[in-house]
């Protein structure tokens, strides 16, 4: 079995692509050169929902995703070098059995083609689709539980790592199951940054901060309509979430602007790299060292109670093992928004009806569900937010940071229009009265250079540069002398400290080192502020106004941190710290 890359690289590849093309999967090659235990077990059935055999066989044979994105370096994008913490496995793309897909297409729409670039498509039955499947799901609950732990934490991005690190860190016994192939959530995209006031990073850069401030600024940017206590938990945690991920391992010492802020407390690592991929792969590491049970293509379908309405364990459907119970005194939902469901997201808010959106494929809402089945209140759902900077190529989301770190807003008349760093409801609804409902963001050399995460958005090829204004104009579609106008009466607010055309409160740098660039952006659905009802500890609150027992939240699924707005970089505070919360309340419930 182990062949190794080299051997593979020159034969296999190019056998791959052609027998691929004939059989339309992996699954006869491999079949037919080395026998179906080439990659199955001796029972040919599925160990786990993992898939740890099989993706353990093609590991061997391959080489890990870092060893294969090695041998497909030359591509002109190296898809397996991806932006994804952890390792995904290779069935997350190569189903074998079925043509390989790119997982990249579920977010992004390049111009280019992927090699074995079956089209990305899904049909997720919804929670309420699986109610139909009664007679499978009786016979598993019939049966003992296939495990039995403390907690169960739902979700593996942010609020779930952190839930589940901090419950083992007080003695509780805990399963992390994913619905998804790859883990990470929306956590793991996360670019700008993640906010903290008081904390050592901003002192170590003289910046002077305030956690009355941060609350301000939180209840202001969400039109006061957040719950105060829970804001407060944010604001006075941020700054010991930071050093509760520094002492981890996390390198936040980056601190910049996100919009609706007063001063800077956007913490990201050295050089301005994405927050989320970073946090994300330093708690794997985390739960990876401490040993976290976790269950990757997982569902969480149902919570269990006993005659006491106290929770009990939890139904899940495994993609490749069905349906079994795990028994626990406790679960922890941490699924994260809804952003990804457009039907979902038009019948709260009918106006963002077809617009895309920015988020994962996972983003559909499973926690509402599963938590509203169990009796869990709900708030807020109808505050759901668009991030004004999409990409209209290739469908990025393009950070707040660029703007914080420079960039203007203009329209295709090469006109401002608005404070590129107002809170994002402000500058997306500008962008939307923009013509043909998009603008560019227009940033030079030195705004570049500031942001490592805008290297990746010119490697991807869409961004059109060029040396001067006019020409850069011409390219982008923009009316270049006005252009070159605008540049100008900006340049001179930024020497004079002071925008008088809007009131813009940072102005790091002039805009005049070419070459230039101009990258066409719209509005997409980013973020839904409302979701499962908790108190300050993260219970979760019934419909009787009394909390679940046994069943806490945290993260984007629940409601009342954001009020009917987000501020930029409030989101992976938010996770992080309500996730430690919950790991620690519910192993305090449990009685660790
Ligand atoms: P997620 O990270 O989304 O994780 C939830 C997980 O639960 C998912 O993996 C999902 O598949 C899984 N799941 C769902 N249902 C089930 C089920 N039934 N069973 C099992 N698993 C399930 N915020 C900031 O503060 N700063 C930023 O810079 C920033 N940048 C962003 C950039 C992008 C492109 C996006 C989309 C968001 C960004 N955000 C940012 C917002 C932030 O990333 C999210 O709000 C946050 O990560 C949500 O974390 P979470 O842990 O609650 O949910
Ligand atoms: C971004 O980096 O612009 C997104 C930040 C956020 O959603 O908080």
């Amino acid at each position: 079995m182990k062949l190794k890359h080299s051997l593979l690289v020159a034969g296999i590849v190019a056998a791959l692509s052609q027998t691929v093309a004939a059989n339309d999967n992996l699954a006869g090659l491999h079949a037919d050169m080395l026998g179906c235990d080439a990659c199955h077990s001796a029972s040919m059935q599925p160990q786990d929902d993992n898939l740890s055999i099989e993706n353990g066989n093609c590991a061997d044979c391959h080489g890990d995703i870092h060893e294969v994105a090695e041998l497909t370096a030359s591509a002109h994008v190296n898809v397996h070098a991806s932006h994804f913490p952890g390792e995904p496995a290779c069935t997350s793309c190569h189903q074998a059995h079925q043509p390989s897909v790119n997982y990249c297409d579920a977010c992004h729409s390049f111009d280019f083609d992927l090699p074995f670039a079956g089209k990305w498509q899904r049909h997720e039955p919804s929670i309420a689709e699986l109610a139909k499947e009664q007679a499978d799901r009786s016979a598993a609950l019939a049966l003992a539980p296939r495990a039995t732990t403390d907690i169960v934490v739902v979700g593996s991005g942010g609020a779930g790592f952190s839930a589940a690190v901090a419950a083992h860190d007080a003695g509780a016994k805990v399963i992390l199951i994913e619905k998804e192939p790859v883990i990470g959530g929306n956590a793991k995209l996360a670019a700008g940054g993640m906010n903290a006031a008081e904390s050592a990073s901003q002192a170590a850069l003289g910046i002077k901060d305030d956690v009355e401030i941060m609350i301000k600024d939180t209840m202001k940017g969400g039109y006061d309509k957040n719950d105060p206590a829970l804001v407060d938990v944010l604001a006075q945690n941020s700054a010991g979430s930071v050093a509760w991920l520094t002492a981890m391992g996390a390198d936040l010492k980056d601190v910049g602007r996100m919009g609706g802020a007063s001063v800077n407390r956007s913490h990201r690592p050295t050089g301005g790299a994405g927050v989320g991929a970073h946090v994300v792969q330093v708690l794997l590491d985390n739960a990876v060292e401490r040993n976290i049970d976790m269950r990757l293509n997982t569902r969480a379908v149902e919570i269990l109670k006993d005659d006491n309405g106290a929770v009990r364990g939890l139904l899940v459907k495994g993609a490749h093992t069905g349906y079994y119970w795990i028994s626990a005194k406790s679960v922890i939902l941490a699924t994260g928004g809804f952003a990804k469901n457009n039907d979902r997201v038009a019948a709260l808010d009918p106006k963002l009806k077809g617009f895309m959106a920015t988020n994962h494929p996972g983003a559909t809402g499973d926690g509402l569900d599963v938590a509203a089945n169990a009796d869990a209140a709900m708030r807020d759902l109808q505050y759901i937010q668009a991030h004004p900077t999409h990409s209209v190529k290739g469908g990025v989301m393009i950070t707040e940071a660029v703007r914080g770190n420079g960039a203007i807003l203009v329209n295709r008349e090469g006109q401002r229009f608005v404070n590129e760093i107002t809170t994002r409801d402000r500058a997306a609804a500008a962008i939307l009265q923009q013509s043909q409902g998009s603008a560019f963001l227009v940033f030079d050399h030195a705004v570049r250079k500031s942001l490592k995460k805008i290297e990746g958005y010119v490697e991807l090829g869409i961004v059109p540069v060029a040396d001067d204004l006019v020409a850069l104009g011409a390219k982008a579609g923009i009316d270049g002398a006005a252009l070159s106008q605008t540049i100008n009466s900006y340049n001179g607010y930024v020497a004079e400290g002071k925008d008088a055309q809007f009131e813009r409160q940072n102005l790091p740098r002039p805009l005049t080192q070419g070459p230039f660039y101009a990258l066409e952006v719209t509005p997409a659905v980013h973020h839904t502020m409302g979701g499962i009802a908790i108190d300050a500890s993260t219970a979760v609150q019934g419909t009787d106004g009394k909390a679940i027992a046994g069943l806490y939240a945290a993260g984007e699924v629940t409601g009342g941190v954001h009020g009917a707005n987000r501020l930029g970089g409030n989101a992976i505070s938010d996770i992080v710290t309500f996730g430690r919360v919950a790991g620690e309340q519910a192993a305090k419930y449990i009685g660790k």
